[in-house]
């Protein structure tokens, strides 16, 4: 076994999917304390990470993000240190602290990017510039020629570049695309996930100004049809369509403009076949039900050439009431946060912990040179080049809606480009 140093890693963003911690205080989702800053200070509690940074835009959150960890987690779990330097300044605001921090940083280390949306391709690029191994969570970027050229960077500065599409590690998706894949040529796809209506509080900072329902959730589930289609089909054209009217409503009153729900049609075309086509549907929603016991609805069917396949992730055969909040459906697959019979952190097999952990795995063993960076493609892991079609994808969708028109996407000169 060689020796792998443990990794220096920098979170950029402390919102809901980092800490737990949103603008209207402790979340109320299916992530009251967060997925990305509890599984890494696990992983330095087990020896794969060493120093970490965490980086906002206001620097006053961090008290009430360091009272809420401590409470939340290190008075929860064993053993669980949860101590980060933090940037900006407490006192400060710095919309280019992440800068700063990475500036701090040394060829090698890393960065996890959990921001808004249309962030990403800008730290992605400088912390890449910089020599550092970059998770960033999806949409990857919402331009596709921003994603070409986060995967020309990535190459050129021979660092692994990773988009955090957790669901290809959920064990019922993976198996459902090895299934899939072997019923024959693609025929339809149909996608479903939606959140309640309060997600339009929780990121109201961003709702509908920076991004939109289709890049936010719809992403999940294009990039499994695409992973599932890998080498067997390819995108041809998106049209898309959208309802409209609650969240621009009291009280979310988001700004003009702003979807409730998005629908992408888009036609896929079989590499080995001509006369073999395929439809895919993929439809998301930020102005669900409230009380629907679920936080996340999600579920798709598949249609081949020899059979069909049918997943619901929501409700999973294991639902709780209770007198006061009613029934809810669970997921401990994804994090599990009832803690070990020793009293530790227990989460190490849900797949939104394996999905950072592998990550972190992939740049120590690169790190140590036992591992190139593309050798993740060739593994099939969600690496910036094998998931460049769910960039074209969600790309041609915000541009049918803004210009009501259908959008090819072909190969020209090994480029995939929009028209
Ligand atoms: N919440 C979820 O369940 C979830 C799940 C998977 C992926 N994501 C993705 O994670 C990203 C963030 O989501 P969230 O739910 O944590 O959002 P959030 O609105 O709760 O938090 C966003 C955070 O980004 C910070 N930020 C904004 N601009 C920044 C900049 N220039 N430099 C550094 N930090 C900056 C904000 O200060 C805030 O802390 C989104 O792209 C989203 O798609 C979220």
């Amino acid at each position: 076994m060689a020796n792998l140093n443990k990794l220096n890693l920098l979170m950029c963003g402390t919102g809901e999917y980092t800490t737990g911690w949103t603008r209207s205080g402790a979340s109320k989702s299916d992530k009251k304390i967060g997925v990305v800053a509890l599984t890494l200070f696990d992983l330095r509690r087990l020896g794969k990470v060493d120093k970490l940074g965490m980086v906002g835009v206001n620097g006053s959150k961090f008290p009430e993000i360091r009272a809420h960890l401590q409470h939340n987690i290190a008075q929860i779990y064993k053993d669980l240190d949860v101590s980060f330097d933090s940037f900006p300044g407490d006192t400060e605001t710095d919309p280019e602290a992440y800068k700063v921090s990475i500036d701090k940083l040394n060829p090698g280390d890393a960065v996890v990017i959990f921001t808004p949306d249309n962030t990403h391709y800008a730290i992605a690029r400088y912390a890449i510039e910089h020599g550092l191994h970059v998770l960033v969570t999806k949409p990857a970027t919402q331009l596709l020629s921003h994603h070409l050229e986060l995967i020309d960077l990535s190459r050129k500065h021979n660092v692994v570049c990773f988009v955090e599409h957790h669901k290809r590690y959920d064990p019922a998706y993976g198996d459902a695309r090895v299934r899939a894949r072997e019923l024959g040529e693609f025929n339809f796809f149909n996608a479903w996930m939606s959140q309640p209506k309060s997600q339009l509080e929780t990121f109201q900072a961003w709702a509908g100004k920076d991004s939109d329902i289709s890049y936010y959730l719809s992403s999940h589930h294009i990039d499994i049809c695409c992973w599932i289609l890998q080498d067997k089909a390819v995108p041809t054209r998106v049209v898309a369509s959208a309802a409209s009217g609650i969240a621009t409503s009291k009280p979310y009153n988001c700004i003009p403009g702003t979807e409730d729900t998005i629908t992408l049609l888009v036609d896929w075309q079989s590499v080995k076949s001509l006369k073999h086509k395929g439809t895919a549907v993929y439809t998301a929603s930020w102005t669900a039900p409230l009380k629907s016991g679920i936080h996340s609805a999600q579920h798709w069917y598949y249609l081949g050439e020899k059979g069909d396949i049918n997943i619901d992730q929501a409700h999973r055969g294991y639902d709780v009431t209770v007198d006061d909040t009613g029934k809810t459906w669970y997921n401990p697959f994804y994090m599990k946060y009832s803690p070990s019979e020793s009293g530790h952190f227990d989460g190490q097999r849900g797949y939104g912990y394996i999905s950072i952990e592998k990550f972190v795995d992939a740049a120590r063993n690169v790190n140590a040179g036992i591992a190139q960076p593309s050798d993740f493609d060739a593994q099939g892991l969600p690496t910036i080049t094998n998931t460049v079609l769910t960039t074209a994808i969600l790309n041609a969708g915000r541009i049918s809606l803004d210009e009501k028109r259908p959008v090819g996407i072909s190969k020209d000169g090994g480029k995939w480009i929009l028209h």
